[in-house]
């Protein structure tokens, strides 16, 4: 099979000998993958890897599989075939895949090292928190291989059925869409609030267009880069540049939530103290900050009586379960997320061979000029270049 998989430390590389995956377990599906988008995950695999992927000799703790195993876990495709038990997806169908795995997937894999299974998971599992398994991993990030490939499989209750309509590189969007669905759902986001964005890199882009589809009333972003303000402008955002203000910057960012109080929420999609602060700063009273970002083990200090004295809520998010995947599927079928902001987040599409070059080394080298770039191993619709 065709595929751009994960060798070694520092070795992802375009292979068309590695094997097919097959179905194992009785609830799984095979997919006939269309599209699937790199991720800043994928590049870090590779510049300060392996992190979710297994180091060189060993396994997987979850599925016991080893390298080398294709990357890949934004994507799109269509069912190739079914498990005997599968009832929620058919032959034919185009599908997303909810890319978490934990506790509940045990049962595919008969080398797992967990204890957890199906019937005793861990207890976020048990309670419905899949995201915070403790044992949480990825498809195409060391579970099993991923998308940059021509067949993946998934379980079915990762499979989220699309209809026809959705064009399937836009369908490939709808997991980093999630990530961001999650992080307003999970903090309690409701229409006619206003938010405002730190850091419009795929993250805080997905996160306007999540936005709009959740009704906010304002949605301002905060961004260094001209060229990403000017993108975040183009999908429909207002947009500040947080140098051009000095020490007023929190202060003029506040007026622009149009209360004086400030901002009901923050999506913190930068992760750096500054960005942190201007949340705590910009915030109304019972205002919710949120950081979706991910950051490294160096510790943040700040002034507890900020979140006190005005009863603010700090808060974070992280992945996403089935139910986001639904809502941005709905969200993007009735058209409450505009597929053409999310058209415009797609700045290139290629081919599976191209996409070390193409995909991988143009995000690592012009991470600006880019936001998501898509790769096909079938070359299902038309390919596009980068700009
Ligand atoms: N919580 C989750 O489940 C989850 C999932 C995926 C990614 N992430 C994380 O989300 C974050 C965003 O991801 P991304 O791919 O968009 O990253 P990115 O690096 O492309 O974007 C970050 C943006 O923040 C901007 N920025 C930096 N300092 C700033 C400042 N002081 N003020 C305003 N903007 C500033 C940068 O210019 C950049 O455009 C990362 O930390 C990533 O690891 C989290
Ligand atoms: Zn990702
Ligand atoms: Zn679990």
């Amino acid at each position: 099979m065709r595929a751009i998989a994960y060798f070694k430390q520092n070795d992802i590389h375009f292979s068309s000998d590695l094997p097919e995956p097959r179905i194992g377990a009785d609830d799984e599906v095979l997919i006939d993958v269309s599209w699937c988008g790199v991720c800043g995950t994928d590049l870090h695999e590779y510049l300060d890897g392996p992190i979710f992927m297994p180091k060189d000799g060993e396994t997987n703790p979850l599925s016991g599989k080893q390298l080398p195993q294709p990357l890949g876990h934004e994507f799109s495709g269509v069912v190739a075939e079914v498990g005997p038990k599968v009832t929620k997806v058919k032959v034919g169908d185009h599908v997303v895949v909810e890319a978490s795995l934990g506790c509940l997937d045990t049962h595919r894999w008969p080398k797992t090292r967990l204890s957890c299974t199906q019937d005793k998971p861990c207890g976020a599992c048990r309670k419905g928190f899949t995201n915070c398994c403790e044992h949480n991993g990825f498809t195409g990030l060391g579970v099993v291989g991923g998308a940059f490939a021509e067949k993946v499989v998934a379980g079915e209750r990762h499979c989220i059925k699309v209809s026809p309509d959705l064009p399937l590189d836009v369908a490939a969007l709808v997991e980093p869409l999630s990530v961001s669905w999650h992080a307003l759902r999970s903090a309690g986001f409701q229409k006619g609030m206003t938010a405002c964005i730190l850091g419009a890199g795929p993250i805080g882009l997905t996160t306007i267009a999540a936005l709009k589809g959740a009704g906010a009333k304002k949605i301002v972003v905060s961004e260094l880069a001209q060229i990403r303000r000017d993108f975040a402008q183009s999908i429909g955002a207002e947009v500040f540049d947080p140098t051009a203000h000095g020490t007023n910057a929190a202060e003029v960012l506040k007026k622009m939530s149009g209360d004086d109080d400030g901002f009901d929420f923050a999506f913190d999609c930068s992760g750096v103290k500054a960005t942190f602060d201007m949340g705590l700063a910009f915030t109304t009273f019972h205002g919710v900050c949120v950081n979706v970002a991910i950051w490294g083990h160096k510790p943040v200090d700040y002034y507890p009586m900020l979140v006190t004295c005005k009863e603010k809520i700090l808060t974070g998010s992280i992945g996403y379960t089935t139910l986001d995947f639904e809502s941005v599927v709905n969200a993007l079928q009735n058209g409450d997320i505009p597929l053409d902001d999310c058209k415009k987040l797609i700045s290139g599409k290629y081919t599976l061979e191209d996409g070390w070059e193409k995909g991988f080394m143009q995000l690592m080298h012009h991470k600006d000029k880019c936001i998501k770039i898509l790769l096909t191993p079938n070359n299902h619709g038309e390919l596009k270049s980068a700009k």
